[in-house]
């Protein structure tokens, strides 16, 4: 099997790591010059005075615990956007590579392959076949510039997962020559399997997971990658140094007691059952054209008119999502499902 890491940009293989001032409990810190004292509104554990430990270790534990994987399959980063940002920063030269990705699908592959200046190859999911991605199409599209091919699943924000098989074949046909990275942002309100099995077993596999949607920690920004430990230290060594904010880290690590995970994997099944609710009043309301089938915490519904269906919801003072930016889904709109009083209101209004 070829070295992965030989799809990453040559200069950054090569990359010495920054080296942080040590940080040794109980030793007077006179090496990293920082204010010896706290504010008076500090009331984190370690103190907002110093800087947070270069690498969450924690943390990383905790999560790789959760994940079933070892310490050395995690990088914790800010948000699982930063992430993304971090593979295309490390795999796409810019002005030379690409990265593929099958629209309609989350917004942010585009966002950084542009400010990285990495061309993006788009294979559109097969609409007439319900947004199913198209793997025979992915294959034969790729070149031998394209570095990353990003799938989410379920998908945002068309809401669906994508099929174990279809997936393996697109890893299979690329292992050696391209990254291939599962967003799993939705997983955890899907009762489909996770690609776990297929990250295992191909070193070229990469999985994407958040805190920000099934435990209510999007405003912590904590998103985790899990791969191989050499694309994991590759991708540490380019993630600078103390990114991950103490408050955050004290946050997650309370956040992951029992309890309250617990309280989280109820709310996903509130969620879920309001999330079959909400379909069915949507195919009555005379607004709506198709709901289609979800695994995510939101709904993607065509409208007759989604510029009317907005505002008539937001008279009701409910937000939600269209997509005027982008014509082939010109009268779609994406339907976060709320608390069963806030998805009321939104029903109410049609
Ligand atoms: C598919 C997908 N991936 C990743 C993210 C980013 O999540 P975060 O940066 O909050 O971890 C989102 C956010 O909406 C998303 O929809």
């Amino acid at each position: 099997m070829a070295d992965i890491l030989q799809l990453a940009r040559p200069e950054l293989r090569e990359l010495k790591p920054y080296s942080p001032g040590g940080y040794e409990s109980g030793l007077v810190r006179l090496n990293a010059n920082e204010s010896p004292w706290r504010i008076p509104s500090d009331n984190t554990e370690r103190g907002l005075n110093i800087y947070p430990p270069p690498r969450p270790l924690l943390l990383r534990r905790l999560l790789a615990e959760h994940y079933g994987v070892i310490e050395e399959k995690i990088l914790v980063t800010r948000g699982s956007t930063e992430a993304i940002d971090l593979l295309i920063r490390g795999f796409c030269a810019a002005g030379k590579d690409q990265l593929l990705t099958c629209p309609p699908t989350f917004d942010m592959y585009r966002l950084y392959a542009g400010i990285q200046n990495a061309e993006v190859l788009e294979v559109p999911l097969l609409r007439e076949k319900g947004f199913i991605i198209d793997p025979k199409s992915i294959v034969n599209r790729v070149t031998e510039r394209t570095k990353i091919i990003f799938l989410c699943s379920p998908n945002n924000p068309t809401g669906q997962s994508i099929e174990h098989g279809d997936i393996e074949f697109i890893c299979q046909a690329v292992q050696e020559k391209i990254l291939v990275v599962l967003d799993e942002a939705y997983q955890e309100f899907s009762d489909k399997q996770d690609f776990s099995a297929l990250e295992e077993k191909y070193e070229n596999v990469l999985r994407l997971r958040t805190l920000s949607k099934f435990i209510s920690l999007a405003g912590v920004r904590c998103g985790v990658v899990i791969a191989e430990p050499k694309l994991i230290d590759f991708l540490s060594c380019i993630l600078p140094p103390y990114s991950f904010p103490t408050p955050s880290i004290e946050l997650v690590l309370k956040a992951f007691d029992k309890r309250s995970l617990n309280i989280g994997k109820e709310r996903v099944q509130v969620l879920c059952t309001e999330r079959a609710r909400l379909k069915k009043e949507l195919m009555n309301i005379n607004d709506v054209k198709k709901v289609w089938p979800s695994d995510a915490n939101f709904i993607f519904v065509e409208t007759l008119n989604a510029k009317n269906f907005q505002e008539t919801a937001r008279q009701a003072n409910v937000l939600v999502r269209t997509f005027p930016d982008q014509p082939a889904l010109k009268n779609f709109v994406r339907i976060t499902v709320g608390r069963r009083e806030d998805n009321n209101k939104l029903l109410q209004a049609f």
